[in-house]
């Protein structure tokens, strides 16, 4: 099935767990994972919070959008993509064209907890993080609601949210037609 099947593509908020989740499935189903931020690291050279300070949050937004365009293989991969990664404007009907979709979900609680104390997150690097990450996550809930079938991540044990996402990848990898 690997080369051939049907890409996943594991959408939502910052600190759902997709790297995680999209890693033990890659495992399982012997498919390829790939990290959104980390191939657009390696292409351009340099982290995420270095070309959000050098190049700004649209040259990020831009790289992403040419990522998923045409950055990476058609079949066979599971990509976690960076949670602002589905915001802008024909990203979604663009995932929508490219493979099955699935949204990680947590409540804004545990969100706070997962990233409260990381480094790596340019958007969460501001005095008041909290704030912040309430006002992100308000902005951006609707958008993730529509990306497609959302998978709760929150008091779970990571075998039992991969189960639930693979049981979803393959009845809409059944249906997808490119
Ligand atoms: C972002 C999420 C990050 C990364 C960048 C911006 C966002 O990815 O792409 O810092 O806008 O939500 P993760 O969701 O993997 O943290």
């Amino acid at each position: 099935m690997s080369a051939t099947a049907v890409n996943l593509y594991l959408v939502g908020f910052m600190g759902t767990g997709k790297s995680t989740v999209g890693r033990l499935l890659a495992r399982q189903l012997d498919m390829r994972f790939l990290d959104s931020d980390h191939e657009i690291e390696v292409a351009q050279g340099k982290a995420v919070a270095k070309i959000f300070a050098e190049d700004g949050e649209p040259k990020f937004r831009e790289l992403e959008r040419g990522f998923i365009a045409s950055g990476h293989p058609a079949h066979g991969c599971i990509v976690a993509c960076g949670g602002g990664l589905v915001v802008p404007p024909g990203m979604l009907e663009l995932l929508r064209s490219r493979g099955v979709i699935i949204c990680l979900h947590a409540p804004i609680e545990t969100i706070l907890q997962r990233t409260m104390h990381t480094t790596h997150r340019p958007l969460l690097e501001v005095a008041d993080r909290e704030t912040r990450l309430r006002e992100l996550y308000a902005q951006r809930e609707d958008i993730y609601r529509r990306t497609g079938t959302m998978v709760l991540t929150d008091k779970r044990p990571m075998r039992e949210i991969a189960a639930h996402v693979l049981r979803v990848y393959r009845l809409e990898a059944a249906h997808f037609k490119s």
